[in-house]
């Protein structure tokens, strides 16, 4: 175990976890952890990002802690907690705040990007949100963060901070912070919306048939799949820029069937969309009935669930105190007893 690399990653317990969180990040986790000592996090602080409800966010985060392990997350060997029970989280968070030069931050594109779907609700907490992600990964000392593409400005950034205002500033020798890298797949990176194939796919977009959840039923499956947007072409490509929702599909595909891309659009280059669309519910039903089986075992036990987000808290909790102690000693704040 010692000399194992470290991975840190997370999701947002906001809504349901949807095909995009699986195939672009858990999928990635889960390939990952017998190599890697795997720490992973149900990042709750960042669910209240916007605005939430507290009986879902209790629910969120159990369900999303449960959909890791029923996705092939082996809690035996990887670490699980919740970021709220580990305060030094928000106490690191503070000291980068206090770091990070606000230009920085006023570049980050999800930013942007959410802070015009909130209006005029937009808290100061969405606009910082990126150092909390940064002190997530920094505390652990990750040497990887395998996300998708839509994470890897907010990992630019952490390297950025930890480089440039810890390591370079408060440090003449050894680095303070582990610099991390991040891991973003090749294919399954960038899940798009099922209505608008240059949208990614998202929690937060308002129409649910955007998306495929984990936990959705066949009937729901097969009724957003109908209703995802085609187009007029006979036959399925990859490569045309004009059609974006044919090429997210047959990236869908590819993965769940374990097929190549090549394959896939061999086999399908004269299939009507009404065909196509019959096989890959046929095929998202099969890939998610037994995560959905195991999600239902799990979720009925919740004294087994709280029990390994007691284990991944207290692993969590040791290395995240260590690495705090260690900035605020470097950064010269008075240790008692001293
Ligand atoms: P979140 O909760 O939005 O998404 C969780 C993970 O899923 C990936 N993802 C996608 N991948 C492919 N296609 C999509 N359509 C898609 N949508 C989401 C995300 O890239 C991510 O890997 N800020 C992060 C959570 C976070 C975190 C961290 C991640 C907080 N602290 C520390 C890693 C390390 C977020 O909001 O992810």
């Amino acid at each position: 175990m010692k000399n194992k690399k470290r991975i840190l990653s997370g999701v947002q317990p906001t809504g349901e976890l949807h095909l995009g969180n699986w195939l672009g990040a858990i999928r990635n986790w889960v390939t990952l952890q017998e190599q890697y000592e795997t720490f992973l996090c149900v990042v709750d602080l960042h669910a209240i990002t916007a605005e939430h409800n507290p009986k879902e966010l209790t629910q969120n985060t159990l369900s999303t802690a449960a959909l890791y392990i029923a996705c092939g997350i082996d809690p035996n060997i990887c670490s699980i907690f919740v970021q709220s029970h580990i305060p030094a989280h928000s106490e690191l968070c503070w000291i980068l705040n206090c770091m990070t030069p606000i230009n920085w931050m006023e570049r980050m594109i999800q930013f942007k990007e959410k802070s015009i779907q909130q209006g005029n609700n937009v808290s100061i907490g969405l606009f910082n949100y990126p150092i909390l992600m940064a002190a997530d990964i920094l505390l652990y000392d990750a040497d990887y963060v395998p996300v998708g593409e839509d994470q890897k400005q907010h990992l630019e950034l952490a390297r950025d901070i930890a480089q440039q205002r810890i390591n370079a500033k408060f440090s003449k020798e050894k680095d303070i912070l582990k610099i991390p890298q991040p891991i973003i797949m090749k294919s399954g990176s960038k899940i798009m919306s099922l209505i608008d194939g240059s949208r990614k796919m998202s929690k937060s977009d308002p129409n649910e048939g955007s998306r495929i959840n984990l936990l959705d039923t066949p009937e729901i499956i097969s009724k957003k799949i109908k209703r995802a947007k085609s187009d007029s072409y006979i036959g399925l490509e990859f490569n045309n820029p004009e059609r974006p929702e044919s090429r997210n599909l047959l990236m869908i595909y590819s993965i769940l069937s374990g097929k190549e891309i090549s394959q896939c659009e061999k086999e399908f280059s004269e299939t009507g969309w009404g065909t196509f669309k019959k096989l890959i519910t046929e095929q998202l039903i099969e890939s998610l009935s037994p995560i959905q089986e195991k999600y239902k075992v799990l979720i009925n036990d919740p004294h087994q669930l709280n029990n390994i987000l007691i284990e991944g808290k207290e692993k969590a909790d040791n290395l995240a105190k260590k690495t705090l102690k260690r900035v605020k000693s470097k950064l010269g704040f008075f240790e008692m007893g001293k």
